[in-house]
């Protein structure tokens, strides 16, 4: 794992839980002097971690900044890649923008950006993504499998599933649903917005980038008018405010289960827990495409994550990117 001094030691400190270290046994685990180590302690109080010395017996954490950087995130981790490299940022315009750079120059897979703030979050269809400081999960996986690029529009379904199944591992006062092609609602309201984009040549995929932004932390007044009506988080379906950087680390764990799944074993599987818990299969929808719009009952995606829709007159149409409604039957 590729974590900064600072970072491993706050990593010890949390896997510690409730226990003190010595100054000694941290200088020695991490190849450090003890005087490095008390600067080290110092600098981190500046940033709202606090220590208690206990007589004897070392340093106690007794309190973290909410915050979702690379120490609180890997201190939860059970990966074997993904989330090994973090880039954390108090603030940044995009992490997708970031990503871009990073896997153009190489960046491994399972390498994360994230950050408390975006300033310039960009969601589906040039829309902008509003991405509010300290509350969400605002993130981009840079995902490298083997691929061709017709596969890459699986990935978004590959990642509302890794979404829903870890909210329905850690979480038990709501169910998520998965609303075609890239939403993730609760109770009928967007919690989740997934922006799937590519690096690719012609026959092959050079690199996914995978955006996930998650409503965790806010209360409904911390959403903007416009997003009042639609919008809820993690926080207020769960009636608790949540731990982001363990709900990240369940989510690497699944996203990475399931691309291993899906190079194994290819898209069945894995479509058939998008179909369990989508709330768009079996409904009658309005499809708003950039040409037409088109109403019919949706019943199913195809091997490509394609939507399809049964119409009025009995033909299946197939929908490859568009915005849906879901009307009451
Ligand atoms: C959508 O529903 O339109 C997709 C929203 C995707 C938002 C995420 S937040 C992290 C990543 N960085 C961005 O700028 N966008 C994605």
């Amino acid at each position: 794992m590729n974590l900064s001094m600072k970072d491993k030691i706050i990593k010890r400190f949390l896997e510690a839980k409730d226990e003190p270290i010595s100054g000694q046994q941290l200088a020695d685990d991490l190849g450090i002097s003890r005087t490095a180590i008390w600067k080290h302690l110092q600098n981190l109080q500046e940033e709202g971690y606090e220590f208690i010395t206990i007589k004897k017996k070392g340093y106690k954490l007794i309190a973290v900044p909410d915050r979702v950087d690379a120490a609180k995130i890997s201190s939860y981790l059970k990966t074997k890649r993904f989330g090994h490299t973090i880039h954390y940022f108090e603030e940044i315009d995009s992490t997708q923008r970031l990503a871009h750079q990073l896997a153009r120059d190489g960046a491994k897979d399972g390498t994360i950006i994230i950050a408390e703030e975006q300033t310039g979050g960009k969601g589906r269809m040039q829309r902008t993504w509003y991405s509010a400081k300290g509350k969400g999960i605002w993130m981009t996986v840079i995902v490298r499998p083997d691929l061709l690029p017709h596969q890459a529009p699986q990935f978004t379904l590959i990642a509302a599933v890794s979404i829903v199944m870890a909210m329905k591992s850690l979480y038990t006062n709501f169910t998520p649903e998965i609303k075609w092609p890239n939403d993730i609602l609760i109770n009928g309201k967007k919690c989740v917005g997934i922006l799937t984009e590519m690096l690719a040549e012609m026959d092959r995929v050079d690199g996914l980038l995978i955006g996930i932004g998650i409503n965790a932390n806010h209360e409904q007044t911390d959403f903007p008018d416009e997003l009042q009506e639609i919008a809820t988080s993690v926080a207020i379906e769960e009636k608790q405010k949540v731990d982001r950087a363990q709900l990240v680390a369940e989510i690497l764990s699944y996203l990475e289960r399931y691309t291993d799944e899906y190079i194994e074993n290819g898209f069945k599987s894995i479509k058939q827990l998008w179909v369990e818990h989508s709330c768009t299969i079996g409904k009658r929808i309005r499809a708003s495409t950039i040409r037409e719009v088109i109403e019919g009952k949706a019943i199913g995606i195809t091997d490509e994550g394609v939507l399809e829709i049964l119409l009025d007159n009995s033909q299946i149409k197939k929908v490859y990117s568009a915005d849906i409604e879901i009307q009451n039957q």
